[in-house]
């Protein structure tokens, strides 16, 4: 499938899309807090896109993904799925927004510490955002995906960390998930050349331990073989002429 590359009014479309996914992690940080569960989390961001934003989480019925976000916690990767689980002190926990508005997606994940964090969990955390830093502050035409992939996963693995290979990033518009797919990890100089126009997320996966993971038998969530702690963040990113804009910012939480 070709790469779309987006016209002037399908960006501003995204723009929207995108603040109001930022809008919704944003929204969401006060309740992550010890005794909350992820359904509740979950309960509150479904009713704040559907009834505040008018807008559609794009993850619910996905595929058959039940809940409208997923709840990563700890050693989960991606995908989990919001449950009567409670979160506790320490717990360092992903949240991963989408919705959908005027029929294009926005999709942004960041990390939250719950209640007091640890040492391991901020190390992770913050590795794991300067590689995606790393990775957006490189978009410009004339660069390829192989280039960013390469510069992230020298960072993570220089910090002693691995990178998930098994999910990866994407185009993004009217479609969810489209070409390309973005790896976070790879050769310089290898796939897609960066056009004006592509509008791609960037959401490396980062584990403390070592890359492998397996799928649940919910057969949604991901964690780590090895049960170490994993990281990610998620922004969704536009090629402009001379660089790039981050359609998923927050203006309280500038990249
Ligand atoms: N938001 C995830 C991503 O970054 C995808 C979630 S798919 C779901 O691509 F079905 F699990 F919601
Ligand atoms: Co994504
Ligand atoms: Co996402």
């Amino acid at each position: 499938m070709a790469i779309t590359l987006k016209s002037a009014t399908e960006i501003e479309k995204m723009r929207i899309a995108g603040r109001l996914a930022a809008d919704v992690l944003r929204m969401i940080e006060p309740y992550v807090e010890p005794g909350v569960s992820t359904e509740r989390l979950d309960e509150i961001c479904h009713d704040y896109i559907v009834n505040v934003q008018q807008a559609i989480p794009a993850p619910l019925n996905y595929r058959g993904f039940p809940k409208s976000i997923c709840t990563s916690v700890n050693h989960q990767v991606c995908h989990g799925i919001p449950s009567n689980k409670i979160l506790k002190n320490g717990d360092v926990i992903n949240i991963d927004i989408t919705v959908i508005k005027n029929e294009y997606h926005g999709d942004t994940s960041r990390m939250f510490m719950v209640g007091k964090p640890t040492v391991q969990g901020v190390r992770l955390s913050q590795v794991a955002y300067d590689c995606m830093k790393i990775g957006i502050e490189m978009i410009k035409p004339g660069i390829t995906l192989g280039d960013i992939g390469y510069a992230i996963q020298s960072y993570a693995e220089k910090n002693h960390c691995s990178i998930v290979r098994e999910y990866c990033g994407h185009g993004i518009g009217k479609v969810f998930h489209e070409d390309p797919q973005v790896l976070h990890y790879g050769k310089p100089g290898t796939r897609e050349v960066l056009q004006p126009g592509m509008v791609f997320t960037i959401e490396p996966m980062v584990n403390l331990g070592k890359r492998q993971v397996k799928l649940l038998p919910d057969e949604w969530t991901v964690v780590t073989k090895d049960h170490s702690l994993s990281a990610q963040w998620e922004h969704t990113n536009l090629v402009t002429d001379d660089g790039f804009e981050v359609l998923t910012e927050h203006p309280d939480w500038p990249l």
